[in-house]
């Protein structure tokens, strides 16, 4: 049968993540359980906090009529004045219940918000290295993906958003902690951007909305703070989710807020509620909303990601895998060492080494360790690993890296 061309495309950009998750299948059955280290998924391993779970066994225990039946699509009054009042917490401003939709997960907060602000043409920018899905999501809000660079560091370059800016872009998603590459933005790089957004949306005459992509703002490393977005621009949004702060993922349980002081909010606030419903979500699951309204306060133990954190870190120092240091979320973005030997020999930009990063990917795959290329992210030359994986596969996965690392060299 037949399937949308743009469908096909989709899976063909896809296929990198796809075959690593096809390939740890295929090894596991050959190689044995223990011999596959996959850092392929970021999927987190820790369970949920005592918190979640004590209020999950609560709402599900209610006998309250109409616990699961429809609500209105924007979820319950009293989990979107719970969300409000995280995001006056976390973002300086004074949102209530009515500047939130509850979703199902990031994933679907963002395609609500893109489905909601999109004209067919209009330009989505995110800087890449950027989360794999959000040319699917653009796409499917008929809109076109633009990449703007990051600092040759990661870190948020506002310039070359600026560079990429047009009468057409309807949306700019930054994304902090970041996935892949684990930067946290600091509140200097959000004020320079947002400096960028109103100078554009005045010579314009269009502001384009800023969307906080930030399922990970809790996990961050060293002291480092996520620092307050919506305060900084008034066209803003937030999506975020409890997958992995929660370690619920499989849960799907998000939301998105608006900031108060976004123009035409009464009419925003409609479409979005809309689009929850047409896009086929409806409302976001109803037991999962009394259990996370009842435990957001709850955290993921960072600590134990920390760890995880440091072991890998020292096992890539000792093969000498060069990789970005990250200060939150738990990937572990590296060069691909092909790439990192043509950027030394010509001093050209680190994005430059295509398929350096299918490569070591299958070098590292045909030693049993499961990562992601880089050109999945928009970013060819660097792989991806995912650090939420029990120690052991860590501990177990040294020998492999360094084989594969003497093979390079040999
Ligand atoms: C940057 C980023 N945004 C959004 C999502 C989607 O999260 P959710 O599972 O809450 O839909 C993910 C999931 O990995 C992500 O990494």
């Amino acid at each position: 049968m037949p399937i949308a061309k743009a469908v096909r495309a989709s899976l063909e950009r896809g296929s990198w993540i796809r075959k690593m998750f096809e390939a740890g299948i295929e090894l596991k059955a050959r190689l044995g359980p223990d011999a596959v280290y996959d850092f392929s998924l970021g999927n987190p391993d820790l369970e949920p906090p005592a918190e979640f779970l004590a209020a999950l066994k609560a709402a599900a225990s209610s006998d309250e009529l109409g616990s699961h039946a429809y609500m209105t699509n924007s979820g319950y009054p009293f989990a979107r004045a719970a969300m409000a009042e995280k995001v006056a917490l976390e973002h300086g401003v004074p949102t209530t219940a009515d500047d939130v939709v509850m979703t199902v997960g990031a994933a679907g907060a963002l395609n609500v918000i893109l489905r909601t602000v999109v004209n067919p043409g209009d330009e989505v920018v995110v800087v890449r290295p950027y989360f794999a899905e959000y040319s699917a999501y653009v796409d499917n809000a008929g809109g076109v993906l633009v990449v703007a660079d990051s600092a040759p560091d990661f870190s948020l370059d506002p310039d070359a958003v600026a560079r990429v800016l047009s009468p057409r872009t309807a949306a700019v998603i930054v994304n902090s902690p970041n996935n892949p590459t684990g930067r946290v933005y600091p509140a200097s790089a959000i004020a320079a951007l947002a400096a960028v957004l109103s100078r554009h949306a005045a010579a314009s005459g269009r502001a384009p909305y800023l969307v906080v992509d930030e399922p990970y703002r809790d996990i961050v490393y060293d002291g480092v703070a996520v620092p307050p977005v919506l305060s900084a621009y008034p066209d803003s949004v937030v999506a975020s989710s409890f997958s992995k702060t929660l370690s619920i993922p499989g849960e799907r349980l998000g939301y998105l807020a608006v900031n108060p002081a976004c123009s035409d909010k009464a009419l925003l606030m409609a479409g979005l509620a809309a689009s929850n419903r047409v896009l086929g979500f409806v409302n976001a699951p109803a037991l999962m909303q009394r259990a996370v309204a009842a435990s957001w306060r709850a955290k993921a133990d960072v600590s134990r990601y920390e760890r995880r954190r440091a072991m890998l870190s020292a096992v890539l120092d000792e093969a000498g895998i060069r990789y970005a240091r990250p200060e939150g979320a738990f990937y572990l973005f590296c060069e691909a060492p092909a790439a990192a030997a043509a950027r030394a020999a010509t001093g050209e930009s680190a994005a430059t080494g295509e398929s350096a990063d299918v490569a070591f990917a299958m070098a590292l795959k045909d030693r049993g360790v499961l990562s992601v290329p880089g050109v999945g992210f928009g970013y060819p030359g660097w792989i991806r690993l995912c650090y939420c994986v029990p120690e052991a596969t860590i501990e177990g996965s040294r020998k492999a890296f360094l084989d594969t690392m003497e093979a390079y060299r040999g």
